[in-house]
């Protein structure tokens, strides 16, 4: 029996410096059936938790591959994402290695020192952006130590991040060929003379027993850099400002900063910042709607994580919640490499600054502009008394 399609809902995917907030847009959407758009040549926008975690652990069904929209194809594809199983596993070998959580630890004396650094340039001004200021910067720092460019690589690649990050397509597409033109460059000389560093493990990764093709590795090691360029500022972000309208939560963690571990999951599933893309490989029906060969699919982690069916009152956040099981990282073969990274920056970011400025609002007459794709906000200007 074939069950027939309902109405196309509309559905916005992108946007840059927009007006109103993506979560409060993205709510509308929540706890529905599997509903199509014809946003961008169509596709399923899925928002339940049962739905997400089916989607994202069977990519023989719900492939990566071309995930993006008709005219949106990239000239390189991102490595590993927009690859499945058998070469995911080849590609993810490579990396994997130097981002668990014993190869992360040691980054957490730099993170401290980077963090000090950047709060104490705006702790005495009583006020900041704490997306430009703080939440941007803090993460790149980290990453292009992580990374292992010299010293003289790594403020270029900062500038190229940041205008990656800020400006219109047409500069972020440059700023994008120079990330990986520095890229290709490091691999090309770390090939030749490796270190203790991830660059060096991507340069020297082996598919097969081969030493992996040039363009794969700057695929792979360009990839990784972009994973955690708009994601871990913007749940900082998102963190921040609603911890600035939370009295009791800031006055929580700043008197008990062993609550920072539970309370960065609770912001990761509250504020779900990555929403993945998935192209459907056979006809099926997904929680009740018929599905079809070549659909695509936008997978709305965002609202995923705020389903009462799987979480109870998902929208209080609650530092005390038990079986916190969020897909904020993705779930499956694809489940973000960076999330080790990710969670020990962001217990670092949480307890420095808490530790300088406790008590802290959001300006309330600048307004606050936000981008769709990765859910984040572009500014957030917060005030304290000095
Ligand atoms: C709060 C921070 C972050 C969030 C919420 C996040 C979220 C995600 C999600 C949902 C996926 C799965 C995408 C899919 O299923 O197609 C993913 C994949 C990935 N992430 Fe993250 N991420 C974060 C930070 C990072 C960082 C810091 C890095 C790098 C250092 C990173 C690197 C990657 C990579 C390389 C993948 C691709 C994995 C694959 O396709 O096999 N992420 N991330």
């Amino acid at each position: 029996m074939s069950i027939a399609k309902p109405p196309a809902r509309e559905f916005e995917e992108g946007g840059s410096f927009v007006e109103d907030d993506p979560f409060v847009y993205h709510a509308g959407f929540s706890e529905s059936a599997p509903f199509w758009t014809e946003a961008d040549g169509g596709a399923w926008v899925v928002t339940r938790f049962a739905d997400t975690r089916r989607i994202l652990q069977d990519p023989g069904t719900f492939s990566s591959v071309n995930q993006t929209p008709e005219g949106y194809e990239m000239e390189q594809p991102l490595l590993p994402s927009f690859s499945d199983p058998p070469e995911l596993q080849k590609y993810r070998g490579i990396l994997l290695p130097s981002m668990t959580s014993a190869k992360v630890a040691p980054l957490e004396e730099n993170m401290r020192v980077v963090c000090k650094e950047l709060i104490d340039s705006f702790a005495s001004s009583g006020h900041c952006d704490a997306v430009a200021d703080f939440a941007r910067k803090y993460p790149i720092a980290i990453f292009t130590a992580f990374f292992g460019l010299p010293q003289g690589r790594s403020e270029e690649f900062r500038q190229c991040a940041h205008t990656y990050l800020h400006n219109s397509p047409a500069e972020r597409e440059v700023a994008w060929d120079r990330i990986r033109g520095i890229v290709r460059e490091q691999i090309e000389l770390k090939r030749s003379d490796p270190a203790e560093d991830l660059l060096s493990a991507i340069a020297t990764g082996t598919i097969d027993g081969e030493l992996a093709e040039l363009d794969v590795a700057v695929n792979l090691a360009s990839t990784v850099f972009l994973g955690g360029l708009d994601t871990l500022p913007s749940n900082i972000g998102w963190s921040l400002r609603y911890l600035a309208d939370h009295p009791d939560l800031r006055h929580r963690i700043a008197a008990e900063p062993t609550v920072i571990h539970s309370a960065i999951e609770e912001f990761l599933r509250r504020f779900s910042v990555a929403n993945p893309q998935r192209r459907v490989t056979k006809d099926i029906e997904v929680g009740g709607s018929q599905m079809h060969k070549g659909d695509r699919i936008k997978i709305l982690i965002s609202n995923a994580n705020r389903d009462s069916a799987e979480f109870p009152d998902p929208m209080v956040v609650d530092f005390d919640r038990s079986n916190n099981r969020h897909v904020a990282f993705g779930a499956g073969p694809h489940r973000c490499l960076g999330s080790h990274l990710a969670r020990h920056e962001l217990e670092v970011g949480l307890e420095l600054w808490h530790e300088a400025i406790p008590d802290y609002r959001v300006v309330q007459d600048e307004p606050i502009l936000y981008h769709r794709g990765v859910l984040a906000m572009e500014n957030l200007p917060l005030e304290w008394e000095v």
